[in-house]
């Protein structure tokens, strides 16, 4: 595991995306799957600016979404698929027909487990993942009680997830469940990146990255991953023990 500490969100945000864009360029025809979360955002925002001047282009790639709340689907505000596609796929004219995320809106969850399943192993693998942290330590919805031989499933979200989940849902009504790319799927990523930005991270870094490896704590369990690089702003990393 390396740890990469940058002064502030922006010098974060632009390491990740030089280091993303370096991928891009090297491993054309690869899947990445990139969080949803509010910690990327900025990465994004960088990468389509990269596609369209020309410097890379992501339409060489193959994307998977990490995650979905169950019951939302591309109109609803707040869905992983609504801030993937506007805050990234659709900003950067990415073709869609490179791009599989999860539908929550299927009454069939298995089905989109299976579809997403073989999209992945059709490509070969994820080459590449940009995961974010919650404050309970769950990557995409794989949630404390996470375990490391999963593939893409459903979960019955934890109570952190659901009150975080209130910054998507200002109405207050907060999916009660998740479907997810499991763990297996990202700790086979030839690359993983891991981010967390500002201080309300701290905690939950350090006993991501100090403390036991756990279930309990679904980040922690990254770092049993050769090719994990974490990417810090510096109050993100303020409690971790030198
Ligand atoms: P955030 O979400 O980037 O919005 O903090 C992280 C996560 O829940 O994975």
């Amino acid at each position: 595991m390396t740890v990469n500490v940058l002064n502030d969100s922006t010098a974060l945000a632009e390491a990740v995306a030089e280091k993303i864009a370096a991928f891009v360029k090297a491993n054309p025809g690869a899947l990445m799957c990139f969080a949803a979360g509010d910690t990327p955002q900025k990465v994004y925002l960088l990468l389509a600016d990269k596609h369209k001047s020309g410097e890379i282009d992501l339409n060489t790639m193959w994307f998977v979404g990490l995650d979905e709340w169950v019951g939302l689907g591309n109109d609803d505000t707040g869905s992983c698929r609504q801030v993937m596609y506007s805050g990234f796929y659709d900003l950067a004219a990415i073709d869609h027909s490179r791009i599989l995320a999860f539908d929550g809106l299927d009454e069939n969850l298995d089905r989109q487990c299976q579809m997403i399943d073989k999209w992945i192993t059709d490509k070969g693998g994820i080459a590449l993942t940009a995961l974010g942290i919650g404050m309970n330590a769950h990557v995409g919805f794989n949630e404390p009680g996470a375990v490391a031989d999963s593939l893409a499933h459903v979960v019955a979200l934890d109570d952190t997830t659901l009150n975080v989940g209130k910054k998507y849902f200002p109405s207050g009504n907060v999916p009660g469940k998740g479907i997810t790319v499991g763990m297996a799927q990202l700790l086979a990523a030839n690359e993983l990146l891991l981010m967390a930005s500002g201080e309300c991270k701290a905690e939950i870094v350090k006993k991501a990255l100090q403390g036991k490896i756990t279930g309990a704590v679904p980040a922690s369990l990254l770092r049993v991953a050769a090719n994990l690089t974490v990417w810090l702003d510096s109050a993100a990393a303020a409690a971790l023990v030198k």
